[in-house]
């Protein structure tokens, strides 16, 4: 079975209120978006890459040229992330077996490297649940309900990352089976809503989300940095 990468690039980037969707900003010399597409492109894991961009998009074509050996750009974003995603498998369908692996990542996720790439995979290791990376919780953790204000045992709590990694076929099942597409803010949440648990790989903290303004800072100290 193959590996195939799909970074959903169709988001606007509300909480990050620049002129246009972050992942077009410039982070470290380059669009976030060709940072993680570069991350893919250098990974001998992994046969091809597709980005899933908003129909409308008209910045596409300067970041990643038509012809770029190795990707493929998909113009068939939605309104939230889920739809993004689903409709870009269900465009894959003649390209993709049911049992190749889709690995999902953020357009904003500009850390991503070819290491990461293959922790993930070697990770997972054929789980029929798959995985993603992510990092245990360090800080202390505090819930308000109904004012109600406790602290939640860090023990076993983690942060979910991107890639995450998933058969074409179970992906495609758990995401036509989830019904409140806001509530899927990662695909990992509806392999899980079909009773399956994806293992957690340790991710690295350099392979943050771009969220808000002040990350685009922290993205960029870590992308100066020498790698490894
Ligand atoms: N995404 C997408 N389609 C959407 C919404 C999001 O492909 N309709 C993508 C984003 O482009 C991003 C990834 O999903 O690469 C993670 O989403 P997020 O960080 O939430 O990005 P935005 O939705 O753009 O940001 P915001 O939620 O602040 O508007
Ligand atoms: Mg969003």
């Amino acid at each position: 079975p193959r590996h195939y990468a799909l970074i959903p690039a169709a988001g606007v980037g509300a909480r990050m209120a620049a002129d246009g969707p972050k992942q077009y900003l410039t982070v470290g010399g380059k669009p976030m978006l060709r940072h993680a597409l570069e991350a893919f492109l250098a990974s001998d894991r992994i046969a091809h890459t597709y980005i899933v961009v908003s129909p409308a998009d008209g910045q596409i074509d300067a970041v990643v040229p038509p012809g770029l050996d190795g990707v493929t750009v998909l113009r068939c974003g939605g309104a939230t992330r889920m739809e993004s995603v689903q409709n870009a498998l269900h465009a894959l369908r003649a390209q993709v077996r049911d049992g190749d692996s889709i690995l999902v990542h953020d357009a904003a996720r500009p850390g991503l490297t070819p290491e990461l790439i293959a922790r993930l995979i070697d990770g997972v290791a054929g789980d029929p649940a798959g995985g993603l990376l992510a990092l245990p919780v360090v800080d202390t953790v505090k819930r308000a309900a109904g004012g109600q204000v406790a602290t939640v045992p860090r023990d076993g709590l983690w942060l979910a990352q991107t890639p995450q990694m998933f058969s074409y076929a179970l992906l495609r099942r758990a995401l036509d089976a989830a019904t409140d597409a806001s509530a899927v803010t990662d695909d990992a949440s509806a392999v899980e809503a079909l009773g399956l648990s994806p293992r957690l790989v340790p991710g690295d903290p350099r392979n943050l989300k771009v969220t808000l303004p002040a990350d685009v800072r922290i993205a960029e100290m870590y992308l100066a940095q020498p790698t490894t």
